[in-house]
């Protein structure tokens, strides 16, 4: 069974069809990347998953549930956790407070339990402290624990806003261009850190991304876009070489 299947995703703003019945589904464990020209309906795609846009037609299952019409909150809860094209992180405060402001999501217990300080409040609080520093660890931010968002360079603040979604222990995590505005070298480091996130954590990524390299680096398929509508789905090297792929990016 997929992990995440969309079927037929329509959308539009203005009279225009931003995403037009747009159909895939990503598997567990794979690395699903999502390429196209500017504007081709990428980010609106993962708006709709993470239900801030309403969907005007079509379906999406999660894990086989219908989760077509869930309120926003519900999303993380199942399990999906994303980050932004542009990064939105707390910029006064630390990477540490960043990474524990996802935490109420995955609380269980309820206000009551909360205010008599229960032992399960103080289990989950240590769970999901414990949670943190697996997350730290694995993607090496152990030096910026306690600086603060504004006063780290970007390629940090990248790898902060993953750590902070990866907090929510997500099945499925969409990344919005982790390379952009990114070096070379840290391009690289994407690509390991995405690669560990996959076999180390377990996590299913869905990705969208500009920078070529990396989605053949680390891609099981990619799925091409243009004006809202899926060209072609497939490796990274047939997507590539796909005649209508190349033409949307060149222009006729
Ligand atoms: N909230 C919105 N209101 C109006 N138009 C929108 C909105 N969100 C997206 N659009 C439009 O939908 C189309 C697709 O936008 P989207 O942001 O999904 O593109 P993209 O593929 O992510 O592009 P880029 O590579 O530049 O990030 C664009 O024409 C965009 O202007
Ligand atoms: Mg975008």
């Amino acid at each position: 069974m997929a992990l995440f299947e969309a079927s037929q995703l329509s959308v539009s703003f203005g009279g225009i069809k931003a995403v037009n019945e747009v159909s895939f589904a990503i598997e567990p464990g794979e690395v699903f990347s999502i390429i196209g020209p500017n504007g081709a309906g990428k980010t609106t795609i993962f708006n709709l998953i993470s239900h801030f846009y309403p969907l005007e037609a079509g379906e999406m299952h999660f894990e086989g549930e219908d989760i077509s019409g869930i309120p926003t909150h519900r999303v993380a809860e199942l399990g999906i956790a994303r980050t932004f094209q542009n990064t939105e992180l707390f910029e006064h405060e630390t990477v540490l407070n960043n990474m524990l402001i996802g935490r109420h999501v995955h609380r269980s217990t309820n206000l009551a339990a909360e205010l008599l300080h229960l032992p399960s409040v103080r289990a989950q609080e240590l769970a999901f402290r414990d949670r943190i520093e697996q997350v730290i660890d694995l993607l090496d931010l152990q030096r910026y624990r306690e600086q603060r968002i504004g006063s780290l360079p970007y390629g940090v603040r990248k790898m902060v806003e993953i750590a902070r979604a990866l907090c929510l222990d997500p099945k499925l995590l969409l990344l919005d261009e982790p390379s952009s505005g990114l070096n070379p070298e840290e391009t690289e480091d994407v690509a390991f850190w995405i690669e560990d996130i996959v076999e180390d954590l377990g996590i299913t990524v869905a990705m969208v991304e500009h920078d070529m390299n990396l989605v053949a680096t680390v891609s099981s398929r990619v799925m091409a876009l243009a004006d809202g509508a899926v060209l072609a789905t497939g490796s990274a090297a047939e997507i590539q070489n796909h005649p209508e792929v190349q033409r949307a990016y060149l222009g006729d």
